[in-house]
């Protein structure tokens, strides 16, 4: 553990931090209170889209920039505020009119294009459920969801839908409809199709908000766990509460401030920070079309004066290896803050910020089922280089260990590990998992919600984080299954048995490998490895599939059968191999 705390000057001249004395902010902060400074109401009668745009309008800023698109070509595309409301109020009309009725889920198959704005506020309006598919997953992740979310409607583009959806509409009986952003409004539309545009075009442009309630289901976001499907987890209207609390307390946002979120719309971060919170901040959004690449992202981060940027682990290393003197060539005097989530956030990382930028990166934690962010390192604080940060007010975090007599409790030595729990109580808090409400219950235990990740926690409530109790794996910031890739991987007739594990990977943090048994007749080989790597990349998209599969005589089991990826993962890198004693073939 480090303890070279960073010091950090003021912001001159820049507007004060929300949050300056966390002890003191700790003890007077109340979640009725951060939904007062939100609303301006007290009635549990929330609804995300109207807390996010249409109060800005009704309290007279509707022409402020809400969003500006920078394409490839560095075209830039503005909306205010009050063009968002437009949009998104056609569009929950085109969902009436299609014959939607509330509570429906709604699905995007998106970049980050302006209609996914139009179509994640106006599902969120018309009271469905929003759930933003990850556009880089291949038709295989895509049908499990899509199922699974029982989706009516899904928005996507013409060049997605050919490549990814229309071999799997057969799959998709509760898929009604299909709406597509047009590449070449010359061509004929692929059948079962509708045009999005025409349909926008021919929509009302008002719109009365759903009467929804605090409780109701907004978001439906995937996430990944070991074994089984993924879990589908909702997240209720009143998560904006937090996301709002949150883009003030932790990302230091303040209305009409330039912010850049560089996350995925596809995952819960580029929703929550890339729309929801900075939105409902009153906050001016730079949302970049294209790909990482480290010229751009100095140069947007540069012309366009980004003040708060919320960034990941993966991107930061990919800026650290193009060099500090890239991005010494340009100058941010704009920008004054500076975050990190997803993954474990180096202490390099963090102190190249000041090298490269004048400013450490401040990592903050949270998770897809805690809507918000739970864990930071705050503007007004100084930072400690490797460490997460502290529970943020408003939320009791520590970390936990299981007494001999099966109960939870509170480590209080900063050297030992223990699991992240965290008292519920907090508005962004998942209501469930989809059709899962066992998984679901299995989360909690003693008044707790138990995060699956390990930490130390020091005497002064800094987290370190260790890793986490299950086999799922992180790479570029993506939660991915093993389960998911070791089924596409078996629909291959070469293979009969298939482990997947996370291996270190400088850049990406984890890389996925896989081991697979052959089944018989089938001789390992380049080719073979080839053909069932393209296989895989097929069903599950490039972003997901294996980078790498060795072949593998026997993997090791329980003796119940049960592949040990653990143990896979050990002697992969040369780690202690731990308790055998379930192992086939041991007595
Ligand atoms: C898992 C949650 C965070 C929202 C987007 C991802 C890992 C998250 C950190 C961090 C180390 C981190 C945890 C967590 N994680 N933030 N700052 N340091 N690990 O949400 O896809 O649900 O993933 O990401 O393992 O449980 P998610």
């Amino acid at each position: 553990m480090s303890t070279r705390a960073i010091q950090k000057a003021g912001a001159p001249g820049g507007p004060g931090h929300y949050l300056t004395n966390y002890a003191e902010a700790r003890r007077t902060f109340s979640w009725a209170d951060a939904r007062l400074a939100l609303t301006g109401r007290t009635d549990p009668t929330l609804n995300i889209a109207a807390e996010t745009v249409g109060r800005h309008i009704a309290q007279g800023h509707g022409d402020r920039r809400a969003v500006r698109f920078i394409d490839r070509h560095w075209n830039r595309v503005d909306l205010t505020y009050a063009e968002l409301q437009r949009r998104s109020w056609r569009f929950a009309n085109v969902l009436r009119t299609l014959g939607i009725a509330r509570g429906a889920s709604v699905a995007t198959l998106l970049g980050r294009v302006p209609e996914l704005f139009t179509v994640a506020l106006g599902t969120l309006e018309a009271g469905d459920v929003l759930s933003a598919l990850f556009s880089a997953f291949g038709p295989e992740p895509l049908k499990t969801r899509l199922q699974l979310g029982h989706v009516q409607v899904l928005v996507t583009t013409e060049a997605f839908y050919r490549r990814k959806v229309a071999g799997i509409r057969d799959a998709l009986p509760e898929l009604r409809h299909v709406l597509l952003v047009r590449d070449d409004a010359t061509q004929a539309m692929p059948p079962g199709t509708l045009d999005l545009a025409a349909l926008l075009a021919e929509a009302a442009e008002s719109y009365s908000t759903a009467p929804t309630r605090d409780e109701d289901v907004a978001l439906l976001h995937f996430t990944s766990g070991t074994t089984g499907k993924p879990k589908g987890v909702t997240l209720p209207h009143a998560a904006v509460i937090a996301q709002h609390a949150t883009s003030r307390m932790v990302l230091d946002l303040h209305p009409g401030e330039t912010y850049w979120c560089t996350a995925d719309p596809g995952w819960v971060t580029g929703i929550a920070y890339g729309l929801i919170g900075p939105l409902a901040c009153g906050a001016s959004l730079i949302v970049d079309r294209e790909e990482f690449d480290p010229e751009r992202w100095y140069r947007i981060l540069a012309e366009e004066r980004v003040q708060v940027w919320y960034t990941a682990p993966t991107a930061i290393r990919m800026l650290m290896k193009a060099g500090t003197a890239l991005a010494r060539a340009q100058q941010f005097p704009a920008l004054r803050h500076m975050a990190s989530v997803g993954e474990p956030l180096n202490a390099e990382a963090v102190t190249w910020g000041v090298e490269a930028f004048g400013r450490p990166f401040h990592d903050t934690w949270w998770q897809t089922e805690t809507g918000a962010i739970m864990i930071a390192n705050f503007a007004a604080c100084e930072v400690l280089p490797g460490s997460m940060g502290r529970a943020i007010p408003g939320v009791e975090a520590r970390v936990v260990r299981r007494t001999a007599a099966g109960r939870l409790e509170p480590i209080e030595s900063a050297d030992e590990v223990g699991e992240i729990a965290l008292r519920p109580g907090w508005p962004s808090m998942f209501t469930g998992y989809l059709e899962n409400p066992e998984r679901y219950a299995a989360a909690f235990a003693d008044g707790w919600y138990l995060a699956g990740d390990l930490a130390r926690r020091d005497a002064d409530g800094h987290f370190w984080f260790i890793g986490r109790t299950d086999d799922v794996i992180k790479s570029a910031g993506h939660l991915i299954s093993p389960f998911e890739i070791e089924s596409a991987l078996m629909t291959h007739p070469a293979v009969a048995q298939a482990a997947v594990i996370g291996v270190p990977d400088p850049i990406a943090g984890q890389a996925v490998k896989a081991f697979i048994e052959l089944r018989r007749g089938f001789t390992a080989g380049e080719d073979l490895r080839s053909q069932v790597l393209g296989h895989a990349r097929r069903l599950l998209g490039a972003a997901v599939a294996p980078r790498e599969i060795a072949f593998s005589d026997g993997l090791p089991r329980t003796r119940s059968g049960k592949i040990m990826r653990r143990l896979l993962r050990a002697r992969e890198l040369g780690l202690p191999e731990g308790d055998l004693s379930t192992l086939e073939g041991k007595e």
